[in-house]
């Protein structure tokens, strides 16, 4: 058994950044599973987000998963603060360099999951000799840098990593992020994804919305 319930990942990117920790509440509330953190550094993807002492800030906030998506380069010398400061699973980009098993290896040796995010453009080859280092698989259905971008229909990539994690037998977790909304959900959900990450779907609505949103993309 190699695949999990659906959780959904809400993007604080798309949050009310002068009211994060309620934010994270809210979700938290809502029934989100994840908070997933979208950490850029204006260099790797062409936008500046958030570091580790945001991330620190929020944990009290909420005991869910904090999923730190780390779109920076190099990721190594900040892996250790984000583990410290709370991230749960941290995910990095191939691209980020220069070694990417040897980064996989610190993010478990700080005694976290380790993530590994597949841009549009990267093809799952990538995973062909670390897959024993990866708990999630990040399958990016947009290129990164921003919340609200138009979803890449990728369902034939995403089912073939979900035949990857199969033939692993052990539970990693197949994400997908970009243009997730309640239509492009269930497409990545009916090719094998079991983690949603979405900002605009989820925040769209302010607040009174986030739990209704949040089953709307679940499916369930
Ligand atoms: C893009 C980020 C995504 C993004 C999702 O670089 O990794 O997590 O915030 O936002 P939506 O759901 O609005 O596409
Ligand atoms: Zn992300």
């Amino acid at each position: 058994m190699t695949t999990n319930a659906i959780r959904i990942a809400p993007s604080i990117l798309s949050a009310d950044f002068a009211r994060l920790g309620e934010e994270v509440q809210a979700i938290d509330v809502a029934g989100a599973d994840y908070v997933h953190v979208d950490v850029m550094d204006g260099h790797f993807v062409p936008n500046l987000t958030i570091g580790p002492g945001v991330v620190r800030a929020l944990r009290p906030h909420s005991r869910k998963i904090f999923d730190v998506h780390l779109m920076i380069a190099p990721a190594d010398p900040f892996l250790e603060a984000f583990a410290q400061a709370g991230a749960d699973i941290i995910t990095i980009h191939p691209e980020a360099g220069p070694h990417l098993h040897k980064s996989l290896q610190a993010i478990r040796a700080l005694g976290k999951k380790a993530g590994l995010a597949l841009n549009p453009g990267t093809p799952v080859d990538v995973l062909d000799h670390v897959m024993d280092l990866v708990d999630l698989v990040l399958v990016m259905t947009v290129n990164p840098g921003f919340g609200g971008q138009a979803y890449i229909p990728l369902e034939d990539k995403i089912r073939a990593v979900r035949q990857r994690i199969a033939a692993t037998g052990r539970m990693i977790d197949l994400e997908v992020d970009g243009g997730i909304n309640p239509e492009t959900a269930k497409a990545a959900r009916d090719a094998g994804a079991d983690v949603l990450v979405a900002g605009t779907a989820v925040f769209g609505g302010g607040p009174g919305q986030y739990a209704a949103r949040i089953a709307a993309l679940r499916g369930s």
